[in-house]
């Protein structure tokens, strides 16, 4: 069973000869058997090197080579002589079910093996009910499954990778985790029109998902009549702030003013006042202000209300039912595909600030906010509002949520554009591929655990082979992702929950 034999080098790093035979890879998790030991040292493959015996080649790797010879007596003399040395972290030591830090070191010459299922029996305590795929060595998926726990939502999450590497699949099995658990409230903004039905036909979406009780939609677009129901996205521009303007469109400090002496002026229906009132009648009800700024400021509002995603009327939004269902622990997708950007980042601050208000609110009242369930709000391309620490609702959301029981999820391939003290919040890191040498520095500069072993495998990852960093793990997490699709079909699900017939595209 084994794979090679310890040949060094100190508590920080293993290094062991590996048999001929074997094709190991950067990123395979590892034991080590120490002959002396009860317990046994799990290791990360960090780097593999070519090595020969000669002349001047160690005592040591000579030595284990001779040990491999008299373990398996049929080698020729070119497996003899020529070998790799693999070069490893250690991850730990396990002792029974414990996991500790590794502070000694193997045995000369110990054995190395692959692991197997049951070496991870410690790790099932580690891990939570959100499931999102299985165990990885490098790339070998093992039967083990592995998910986030619940609590670490108001820790806040990032989503970090390349496009193409599988941030969307990750996100859709958060939501089927979220969905079939239903103790979390899940709010997915989703401006590519990709979650509701898998955007393209080979794929799935979330209202494939067989949870219906748990889920909800709303939408700016007309969505697919056989997609099941949803709702149309509208807010209220009463619920609209200066502060939600200020992120979006560019204001002149005159402008700015102006903006809050309209609303000062009229109360809550200053944005509709600004829409309908002409030029004139506005300088007269605002002394001291151009009918320049006027103008420029009518113009930049005028397209708040084109596509009919914000209503004039206080009470049509559907805000406060968002909030509802959130608390009912359900998953909330708001599908602004037709928006244009700057509508679909209003509507997302909105909302956000709404839902983390309303929890900000309840917490005084400490009997009602025991019982609320943490609620995670997911943004993609979400360097577009972290780029700046006081910026946007959601970077407030990332500095303060955590009390308020009110977590960030934040997808993006450019972690390199958020702001420093933003993403240093982020508790959990879904790392995918990332090419990007700035972005693999920056969220190994923030990780709450030491990822620059993993440097090396992360350039190498396949789409949906992720690292799980957390400071709820005791090491990052090599995860292989479900696909979506495929976990789909691998559900077991209640009769009654069963998708109709009509979903599923049959006459
Ligand atoms: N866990 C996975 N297992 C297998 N293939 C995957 C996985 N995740 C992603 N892929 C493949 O990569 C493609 C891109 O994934 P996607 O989630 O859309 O990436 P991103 O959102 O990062 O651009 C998918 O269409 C799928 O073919
Ligand atoms: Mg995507």
């Amino acid at each position: 069973m084994g794979i090679g034999r310890v040949i060094g080098t100190n508590v920080m790093e293993t290094r062991f000869r590996i048999d001929f035979e074997e094709n190991l890879q950067v990123g395979e998790l590892l034991v080590v058997e120490s002959q002396n030991k009860e317990g046994k040292y799990l290791v990360r493959v960090m780097d593999i090197e070519h090595a020969a015996d000669k002349e001047d080649s160690g005592w040591m790797s000579r030595t284990a080579g001779m040990i491999m010879k008299k373990d398996d007596s049929d080698m020729s003399p070119y497996e003899q002589y020529l070998f790799c040395i693999g070069v490893s972290s250690p991850l730990g030591y396990i002792d029974e079910a414990s996991f500790k830090k590794t502070k000694t070191l193997p045995t000369h010459f110990s054995e190395v093996r692959y692991t197997q299922a049951d070496d991870y029996e410690f790790l099932k305590s580690y891990l939570g009910e959100i499931e999102i795929g299985n165990l990885r060595s490098g790339d070998k998926v093992l039967d083990f499954p592995v998910g986030i726990s619940e609590k670490a939502i108001p820790y806040h999450i990032g989503i970090f990778a390349t496009t193409g590497m599988g941030k969307s699949n990750l996100m859709k099995n958060l939501a089927l985790s979220c969905m079939s658990k239903g103790n979390c409230g899940f709010l997915i903004f989703d401006p590519h029109g990709e979650y509701f039905n898998g955007g393209e036909l080979s794929k799935k979406g979330l209202k494939d998902a067989p949870y219906k009780e748990s889920f909800a939609v709303y939408s700016s677009r007309d969505l697919p009549s056989n997609g099941g129901e949803y709702s149309k996205l509208i807010i209220s521009s009463a619920e609209i702030e200066i502060s939600d303007l200020e992120a979006i469109y560019e204001f002149t400090e005159a402008q700015k003013e102006c903006l809050q002496t309209a609303q000062y002026k009229y109360k809550n229906d200053w944005l509709n006042k600004l829409d309908e009132l002409e030029v004139d009648e506005i300088v007269a009800n605002l002394p001291g202000y151009q009918s320049g700024t006027i103008s420029v400021i009518k113009r930049r509002l005028s397209n708040l209300f084109r596509l009919n995603l914000v209503s004039k009327d206080k009470n049509y939004s559907v805000t406060a039912r968002i909030i509802n269902q959130l608390h009912e622990g359900k998953t909330i997708l708001v599908d602004t595909s037709n928006a244009h950007e700057t509508e679909e980042l209003l509507i997302s601050t909105v909302i956000s600030r709404a839902v983390f208000e309303k929890n900000k609110l309840l917490y005084s009242d400490g009997k009602e906010f025991s019982k609320l369930p943490n609620v995670l709000i997911a943004i993609e391309e979400a360097q577009r509002v972290l780029k700046e620490a006081e910026d946007s609702v959601f970077a407030q959301i990332a500095r303060e949520g955590r009390k308020f029981k009110t977590g960030l999820c934040a997808v993006s391939q450019q972690p390199k554009l958020i702001a420093n003290e933003v993403i240093s919040q982020f508790n959990t890191l879904f790392i995918l591929g990332l090419s990007d040498k700035k972005d693999r520095e920056i969220l190994k500069n923030s990780a709450k655990q030491d990822i620059s072993q993993v440097d090396n495998e992360i350039q190498m990852l396949m789409p949906g082979e992720a690292i799980v960093a957390s400071p709820f793990t005791p090491f990052a997490v090599p995860v292989k992702v479900h696909l979506y699709e495929e976990r789909l079909k691998n559900i077991k699900v209640p009769e009654k929950n069963k998708p109709k017939a009509a979903d599923e595209g049959f006459f």
